[in-house]
């Protein structure tokens, strides 16, 4: 609360206008709409909103929202990249067929490991998908039923008002769908792979209207810094580095017990 307060205090005192996530929180506060962007078709329209709604963007809903974007934001990029270099070190082919990817993307941009670069890395997407598969960091989705609903082949009927846990981490460790589950395997993410499967059986991001707001941020975000840390380090397994990774049963975001230990080597 305190470091939101000062931020927003800060910027009214100082006439501070910076186009960030604050920024669009204090338009919403302050109009009841966030404005268009200055490029934006919509710039000089009159933007509809609800004025039915007696929705009021409170100090302490500001502070909420900057907090949800906070942990939703970092921790769960953060906990993919961890997973991803503990793969990397335990799999030295995988990682150097994605270092090839990445020295010889890299060496077509410059050096600069830029947005366009990183579309170019379609081994990466694999990679990063196949982290994501294999340690979703959230590991359940929750919903509530809204209509009642039969499972269909089954009597089981789900009530309007029932709590329902989807459990994301067991339906990405099924051995129907995805065959050896335990295996790093970012060839399961080939296009054709991809397509051989129900669509439901990967919900790293979740699903339906309130699938994840920041996957895309959070996917771009998560593959710089793949790229940039396989451009500069290897990775390798120590004697601390365990073959499989014990879980953390009592983790909200997907955590192993004991960390993540590997051996970090500069390029040279
Ligand atoms: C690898 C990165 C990320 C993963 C794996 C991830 C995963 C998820 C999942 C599983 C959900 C629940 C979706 C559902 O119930 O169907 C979710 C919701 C959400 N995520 Fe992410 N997320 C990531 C990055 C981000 C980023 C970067 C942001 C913001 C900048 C973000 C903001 C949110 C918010 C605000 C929600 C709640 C959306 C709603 O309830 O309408 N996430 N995320």
């Amino acid at each position: 609360m305190g470091a939101v307060r000062e931020t927003v205090d800060y910027r009214k005192k100082n006439g501070v206008v910076r186009n960030d996530f604050v920024n669009l929180l204090l338009q919403l506060q302050q109009n009841g709409q966030v404005d268009p962007d200055h490029d934006s078709p919509d710039k000089g329209k009159e933007v509809s909103h609800s004025p039915d709604t007696d929705f009021t963007l409170t100090d302490e809903l500001l502070a909420a929202q900057c907090l949800v974007f906070f942990v939703a934001g970092f921790e769960t990029s953060s906990t993919t990249m961890s997973f991803c270099i503990h793969e990397l070190a335990v799999n030295p082919h995988i990682q150097d067929r994605l270092r090839d990817e990445v020295d010889s993307v890299l060496s077509k941009h410059g050096g600069q490991v830029t947005y366009e670069a990183v579309h170019e890395m379609s081994y990466l997407d694999m990679v990063v998908a196949e982290t994501l598969r294999k340690y979703p960091p959230l590991t359940e989705l929750d919903r509530i039923c809204t209509v009642a609903y039969t499972i269909p082949g089954s009597n089981v009927k789900i009530e309007e008002g029932t709590k329902l846990i989807i459990p994301v981490y067991a339906i990405h460790h099924d051995p129907k769908y995805y065959p050896d589950p335990e295996k790093f395997d970012p060839e399961r993410f080939t296009e054709e792979q991809k397509a051989s499967r129900h669509h439901f059986v990967y919900l790293p991001f979740g699903e339906g209207p309130r699938i994840c707001i920041g996957m895309r941020f959070g996917l771009i975000q998560t593959k710089l810094g793949i790229a940039s840390l396989v451009s500069k380090f290897i990775f390798s397994a120590t004697s601390k580095t365990p073959a499989k990774l014990q879980m953390d049963p009592k983790a909200t975001v997907a955590s192993a017990v004991g960390g993540i230990n590997v051996r970090i080597t500069a390029r040279t």
